[in-house]
């Protein structure tokens, strides 16, 4: 790594794909081995397909869809209601990685139901109520179906509650991710959803389309800690050698961002110079990394406030499991970094996620630059705050690269079999700065904070941010986003 512009990636260990996608990128630079991400496909409309949102699953009659209608993942989702919260209850062993749970769920139906179906992968259920009432229920893959005693009407809130129990199995898409969802390691669980692995320890709506607000109520063996999203309500109860932990998310919160993290960690508290109380958690491999990784989440994350426009959430953190996963995620106000000390710029990469992802979700997968590459650029914002090279330079070595596979690969429609492509993360990050040096830095600063209180806790698209981009600049921007996004070539030098 030079000290003027990254040699690889920045980082190299976010994400396993990300690494080897780069490692072809860089080391074969024609196409021979990089197969998944090379194929040119059609250029995508820039008006494409409507974005997934609760309810908007087809219908058929009063039966809720099985999907809640995103192109790429059909299945995932479901139709015909709108989750507001969700109230876990778990308790996991870790010696006979057995969960056992209650969720409840309360729901605004978007259409009249007599039927309606939630994600869940494994586990066993033993009952389900809808508004106190028994339900009848079956299940087919990852869809547990809910037939409620007596039918609800559109507009109706009602709550369901699922009992469950079983040992939780993590996803497993050797296209994308490898393993992802509830992973138990020998103390606990190192849990990471992303894209859809909430399914794997909870019933949910498990996609990014419906948010909503969590409580979370973990009960584990005394010694260990159990870390949920947002902020602890009470101290910790032990009793008869178990220790239950309460945590709550009131933010609005996408399904693959919750989180319960469990294990023997080492856990400091303490707040940012501007006030936010911070909570940051190592297993015991990483005790000399907790005081660092607070320090830096706290800065990291005060920074982007003046960035990116005010901090979301009513906290910020971290954790660090020994779980070598080798990426990091992140999960709503505590990213979690998998078996290793994070550099700075990939805390803040991930804590950038809390304005791009957390904070502002995707309503459909194939929007994911609005994620990554937002995030990347943040990395490259980074290194010019503190004076490591300039996004400027990062952008230019990485146009330099011809060969690069991420010409063949248009970021803005991030492919089902290929989602964490480096081609969303670099060529996204890459569409951001060219945007940049096209509008100015006095329009693309506003606009980015105008972008985040525009949709905080919202569900976004890239078309409001391409119309967005021309309100704030006055320009037509629709042939750069249209080279940087849709096209399978290397786009024209920026000036
Ligand atoms: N969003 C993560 C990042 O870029 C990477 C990631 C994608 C991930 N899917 C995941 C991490 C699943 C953990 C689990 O920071
Ligand atoms: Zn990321």
């Amino acid at each position: 790594m030079t000290t003027t512009t990254p040699t690889t990636t920045p980082t190299g260990v976010r994400a396993g794909r990300r690494v080897s996608a780069l490692i072809c990128a860089v080391a074969v630079g024609a196409a021979t081995a990089c197969t998944p991400s090379e194929g040119a496909v059609a250029p995508s409309q820039v008006a494409a397909v409507a974005p997934a949102s609760p309810g908007a699953g087809a219908s058929k009659g009063t039966t809720g869809a099985p999907g809640i209608g995103d192109p790429d993942f059909p299945g995932d989702g479901n139709g015909g209601y709108d989750v507001q919260h969700y109230d876990l209850r778990l308790s996991y062993d870790p010696s006979s990685r057995k969960l056992a749970g209650s969720a409840t769920i309360e729901a605004k139906a978007a259409q009249d139901l007599t039927s309606f179906d939630l994600d869940l992968h494994g586990l066993t259920v033993s009952r389900v109520t809808v508004d106190g009432g028994a339900a009848s229920f079956s299940r087919s893959q990852d869809e547990l179906v809910i037939q409620p005693g007596r039918r609800i009407s559109n507009g109706d809130r009602f709550a369901v509650t699922i009992d469950y129990s079983g040992v939780p199995e993590p996803m497993r898409d050797s296209a994308n991710l490898g393993e992802y969802g509830f992973i138990s390691t020998a103390d606990g669980a190192f849990v990471t959803c992303e894209p859809n692995g909430a399914k794997t320890w909870f019933p949910s709506n498990d996609h990014p389309s419906d948010k909503a607000t969590y409580d979370f109520q973990i009960t584990v063996p005394e010694g260990l800690t159990a870390i949920a999203n947002g902020e602890m309500a009470g101290t910790p109860q032990t009793k008869g050698g178990k220790t239950t932990f309460v945590w709550r998310e009131k933010h609005p919160m996408a399904s693959y961002l919750a989180t319960m993290t469990t294990g023997k960690f080492q856990v400091r508290t303490g707040t940012s110079d501007k006030g936010l109380p911070i909570y940051v958690a190592v297993a015991d491999s990483f005790r000399g990394s907790l005081d660092q990784l607070l320090t830096q989440t706290g800065k990291i994350t005060d920074y982007w406030s003046t960035v990116f426009g005010p901090y979301p959430f009513s906290s910020t953190g971290g954790v660090i499991d020994d779980y070598a996963a080798g990426y990091a995620l992140e999960n709503q106000t505590k990213p979690i970094y998998g078996g290793f000390s994070p550099e700075p710029d990939i805390i803040a990469h991930e804590l950038a996620h809390q304005w791009f992802g957390d904070s502002l979700s995707i309503g459909r997968w194939r929007d994911l630059w609005l994620n990554e590459g937002f995030a990347t650029y943040a990395e490259w914002l980074w290194a010019e705050h503190t004076g490591q090279y300039t996004a400027d330079s990062a952008f230019r070595r990485y146009y330099a690269n011809a060969g690069d596979a991420m010409w063949a690969y248009p970021p803005g429609a991030a492919r089902a079999d290929d989602l964490f492509s480096a081609a969303v993360y670099t060529r996204g990050a890459m569409t951001l700065h060219a945007l940049r040096r096209e509008i100015g830095d006095d329009k693309f600063f506003p606009l980015i904070r105008a972008w985040t209180d525009a949709h905080r806790y919202g569900n976004v698209t890239t078309q409001e941010f391409i119309a967005l981009a021309e309100r704030v600049s006055g320009k037509n921007l629709k042939g750069l986003f249209d080279a940087w996004l849709f096209q399978p070539k290397r786009p024209a030098p920026i000036t």
